[in-house]
């Protein structure tokens, strides 16, 4: 994971990065630092936390070098101190280097180097990089680089400077996203374009395995042969999102009331109800592709996966389509089997995490059409895929992913109508889904306008330690996703279960300290699930009911209800993951939890 950004040109470098890297923040925040070269010597500071504590270390020292590097990191190898906040540095410490990735021969490498007197600082993978550059170097910056890259193994995006060469920068990536900005006689290097959007819009990616030379003057892009590379030149489309919390609290309370919006943005010119159909022509979607699907494979991971899951029961009762969703990290390791008329979907609201990104890889290896759905149009999912699906949710900065999730479950319900629509549903049954699908944003606003109820809630269940979600059918990816809301924000453990699985073992847990909060929205599965909550109730475990307002009969067995709107099955996953989204947000508040950067975590996985 971290973020790497650099800056090379004329004005001053520090407040720059320092605006980068904060950008950046949603990669990594356990530590920050930054390196350039001064008066022949390198020069660095970091800090362990945010980006702020580094920024308020070098507001004093009043640096005035026009070259910089610097790093915001989550920690993988190494504990969160200082000596393994980056940058990192060979022994002369004539090398600086920051790195996004993991370096897994780097133990090899290290014993290697020890015995020719080397002596290392730190606990991390990352450091080898700047020992190796160190020892090879004599002189050629460029030459040493390459050297050192042949030895590595593993996902590096990695810049640097050297105390012999001050205005320039080195740069390497191979697994990791690196892009460069292009300005007038500037560049600027990051782990994604948004860090330097505001300064340029000319973009160049590295390719995997290139390496190079950043300098005021210009750029030299080189293949891992040492061949120098022709790049294009891209210029990236700036979005009009503005990143601001307006008057609430915390970016992901904003981010959850950003819901009707965001999905209405996705349902603007969709519909024809006269016909029955949902249009997906302005995503540029190759009908004739759509037609001879016959097996959807769904990856993600995280809650992007959870979005899958809930797709996979959408495509297999609205389209009839077989599907199978997977976990990116276990599926990579498979050696999966690629029939003909699959259609692969690789969800993921950065478009940057690792695994998904290596399975996909090896899906296309394997010659497999896959689509991506994602939040990030310039991301690298979307680059390596045939074809994206925006789901056009806005910047989502809360690590928490909450308007992501419900646009990613809505874009899904939208293709799997479509594709529906195209194989075997009537008119009158695609007027009828259509109609209920319309209903999400305004059943939204009514969640939202129940926010005390559920503060009340919060309020009542936040001093327990260990919960149960129970739901069936959609009801159960959705009870998984609500499950992670609460152990990512608030801290609390929460075991996600299909409730017919209860009385297989977890049953043993249920007692009067650990509440069960039940997902009651899936009309058809609902009788089955109360009989499952009178066997909490038996054990006298506390029961929270999120239930819709027909519900009957949930009022004598659990112990709080909060009534959602109605709406059909197959939608019923967007109004009740809102209002617990809005559970684990107070839960989170009333615990005094960091919600927007919870600890351990970092918004973007960029590393497997
Ligand atoms: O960017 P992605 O959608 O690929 O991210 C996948 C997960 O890391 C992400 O959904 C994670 O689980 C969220 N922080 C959960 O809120």
């Amino acid at each position: 994971m971290c973020g790497i950004f650099g800056y090379v040109g004329e004005k001053k470098a520090v407040p720059i990065v320092i605006d980068g890297l904060k950008i950046l923040e949603y990669r990594g925040y356990d530590s920050a630092g930054i390196a350039g070269v001064e008066s022949g010597k390198t020069l660095f500071y970091k800090d362990i936390g945010k980006v702020d504590s580094l920024a308020k270390m070098i507001a004093r020292k009043q640096l005035k070098i026009n070259t910089a590097i610097a790093h915001t990191r989550w920690a993988t190898h190494g504990g969160v101190d200082t000596k393994n906040a980056h940058p990192h540095f060979d022994m002369k410490q004539s090398v600086a280097i920051v790195h996004n990735g993991i370096i897994e021969n780097h133990l090899k490498l290290k014993a290697h180097l020890e015995r020719e007197n080397i002596e290392f600082l730190s606990e991390t993978d990352s450091e080898i990089i700047a020992q190796l550059i160190g020892h090879y170097y004599n002189g050629d910056l460029l030459k040493a680089l390459l050297k050192s890259l042949l030895k590595l193994d593993g996902a590096f995006a990695i810049a640097g400077v050297h105390q012999n060469h001050p205005d320039q920068i080195f740069i390497a990536a191979k697994g990791s996203p690196l892009a460069i900005g292009i300005g007038d006689n500037e560049y600027f290097l990051s782990s994604d374009v948004n860090g330097f959007l505001k300064h340029t819009n000319k973009v160049i990616f590295l390719k995997d395995g290139e390496a190079g030379i950043l300098h005021k003057e210009g750029f030299e892009i080189y293949d891992c042969k040492g061949k120098r590379a022709v790049k294009q030149i891209e210029q990236i489309k700036s979005n009009n999102y503005e990143i601001s919390k307006l008057n609430f609290e915390h970016f992901t309370l904003k981010e959850i009331h950003d819901q009707p919006e965001s999905i209405s943005r996705l349902f603007v010119s969709r519909f024809e109800e006269e016909f029955g159909s949902v249009c997906l022509k302005d995503m540029g979607i190759d009908e004739s592709e759509l037609l001879e699907t016959s097996r959807i494979l769904i990856l993600a991971c995280g809650t992007s996966w959870h979005a899958g899951f809930i797709g996979s029961y959408l495509f297999e009762s609205l389209s009839r389509t077989p599907t199978q969703v997977e976990i990116s990290s276990e599926f990579r390791y498979k050696n999966p089997i690629v029939l003909k008329d699959t259609l692969v979907i690789a969800i993921s609201q950065s478009g940057e995490t690792a695994d998904t990104i290596a399975a996909v890889h090896e899906l296309k290896a394997k010659g497999a059409k896959v689509i991506a759905i994602c939040n990030r149009e310039e991301s690298t999912l979307s680059r390596i895929t045939d074809h994206t699906l925006l789901i056009k949710a806005g910047p989502e900065i809360g690590v928490c992913s909450t308007k992501a999730f419900t646009n990613q479950v809505v874009l899904l319900s939208l293709l799997a109508l479509h594709l529906g629509r195209m194989h075997h549903q009537s008119k009158e049954e695609a007027v009828y889904f259509i109609r209920e699908i319309k209903k999400l944003p305004q059943l939204v606003v009514e969640i939202l306008k129940q926010s005390k109820h559920i503060e009340t809630l919060a309020k009542k269940y936040n001093h327990f330690n260990n919960f149960f979600y129970l739901g069936r059918s959609y009801m159960y990816p959705a009870s998984l996703e609500a499950a992670l809301k609460l152990k990512e924000i608030s801290y609390i453990n929460a075991q996600a279960y299909p409730a017919g699985e209860l009385k297989h073992g977890p049953i043993a847990l249920i007692d009067k300290d650990c509440p069960t909060i039940a997902l009651c929205s899936n009309q058809h599965t609902y009788t089955k699930l109360l009989s499952n909550l009178m066997e909490v109730k038996a054990r006298n475990g506390p029961i929270i009911a999120f239930a819709p307002r027909n519900s009957a009969g949930i009022e004598s067995i659990a112990d709080d209800v909060f009534w959602l709107p109605e709406v059909c099955d197959e939608f019923a996953s967007i109004p009740i993951s809102v209002s617990l989204q809005l559970f684990a947000y107070y839960m989170a508040k009333f615990r005094g939890c960091d919600i927007d950067q919870p600890r351990n975590l970092a918004k973007s996985v960029t590393v497997e």
